[in-house]
């Protein structure tokens, strides 16, 4: 007869409750937004997508329905076949339109999304072959820069990395600063970064898309706490929360928090934690940045900025860079 022996979740064997647990015993309580997107989190991102007051998503894929033949030539110009490493591919429902633009030119080029779950990059290696039957593609599982590094040691090739969507933005400056470094560390001068960021407008506009009136970005928020009460047997009484979301057009910083709305008491495993009434935790940043701030992002972290599209509002921008001088 054998027993079954089930590990206990501690902060040694989940980073998940390590980061939980830091973020929620600090002296002003955090939580990560990389934890919002389990299966439930996936599917409340999709209907965020699909808000009228969420006007990121159409503002991109305006630019990759009608620009990817100008993106293209930037893409080519001066060299042969290349690498599309994209990092933190989804479902590819934006770049599939480049795609198509590559392989209709006869671009010789190979696609390698990147991401984070092992179910999306099943799916791009089964679904992406039916669309695009001449497409060369390798997903890669893992984490951006270790998957980096991978498809450096798969190929040669020249890399374009592309990083859309303004995941960007869910980093403050300083974070974005040392990811843009980090990245430029691994590329060669012939390579390009192509990235999407939301630009500065109308405060009030971009309050709405955080703040809708359905309440689906306070459910998309709360929904980290519903996960830790899943994941890591906690005891948050979800509906004794609010969602509060604040937009700096100053600094650029777009803030999510969740409100604690009495003085309560949380337990997460073998952990205690209080909260005071009107206590907040920090959950999100969705940083928005002027041109110049993007392209003076660009040469702080050694690259070049080259070219730039637009949606016809110019709410959004893919921006591409080129590594050095
Ligand atoms: C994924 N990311 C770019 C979204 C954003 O706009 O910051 C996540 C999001 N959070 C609330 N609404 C959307």
């Amino acid at each position: 007869m054998s027993t079954i022996t089930s590990t206990p979740i501690t902060s040694a064997t989940s980073p998940f409750l390590n980061d939980v647990l830091n973020g929620l015993m600090a002296e002003k309580k955090f939580l990560s937004s990389k934890y919002f997107y389990d299966e439930t989190g996936d599917r409340i991102f999709q209907q965020i997508m699909e808000m009228g007051e969420y006007y990121l998503t159409d503002a991109e894929m305006e630019i990759l329905q009608h620009q990817t033949d100008e993106l293209a030539n930037v893409m080519v110009s001066n060299s042969g076949a290349f690498d599309l490493i994209e990092l933190g591919a989804g479902d590819a429902t934006k770049s599939v339109h480049l795609l198509k633009t590559l392989l209709n030119r006869q671009i010789e080029f190979s696609y390698l999304p990147i991401d984070i779950s092992q179910h999306v990059i099943e799916d791009l290696e089964e679904n992406l072959p039916k669309k695009l039957p001449d497409l060369k593609v390798q997903g890669l599982n893992g984490d951006y820069f270790a998957m980096v590094k991978k498809a450096k040691s798969l190929s040669g090739r020249r890399k374009i990395l592309l990083f859309m969507g303004a995941n960007i933005g869910n980093m403050d400056v300083a974070e974005a600063k040392e990811f843009c470094k980090a990245l430029r560390n691994e590329l060669s001068p012939e390579d390009l970064l192509i990235i999407g960021f939301d630009l500065k407008k109308n405060p009030r506009q971009i309050l709405a898309a955080y703040d809708d009136a359905a309440g689906i970005t306070k459910s998309f928020n709360l929904n980290l706490l519903s996960r830790i009460n899943r994941e890591l047997d906690g005891d948050f009484e979800v509906d004794q929360f609010d969602h509060y979301a604040s937009y700096d057009p100053e600094t650029g910083a777009c803030k999510s928090y969740l409100v604690s709305l009495k003085n309560q008491v949380v337990n997460i495993g073998d952990e205690t934690i209080s909260f005071a009434a009107n206590e907040h935790i920090y959950m999100e940043i969705s940083q928005k940045y002027s041109l110049k701030e993007i392209n003076d992002l660009a040469m702080e972290t050694g690259f070049t900025p080259t070219a730039d599209f637009f949606d016809h509002q110019k709410y959004f921008v893919d921006t591409v860079w080129k590594v050095g001088e």
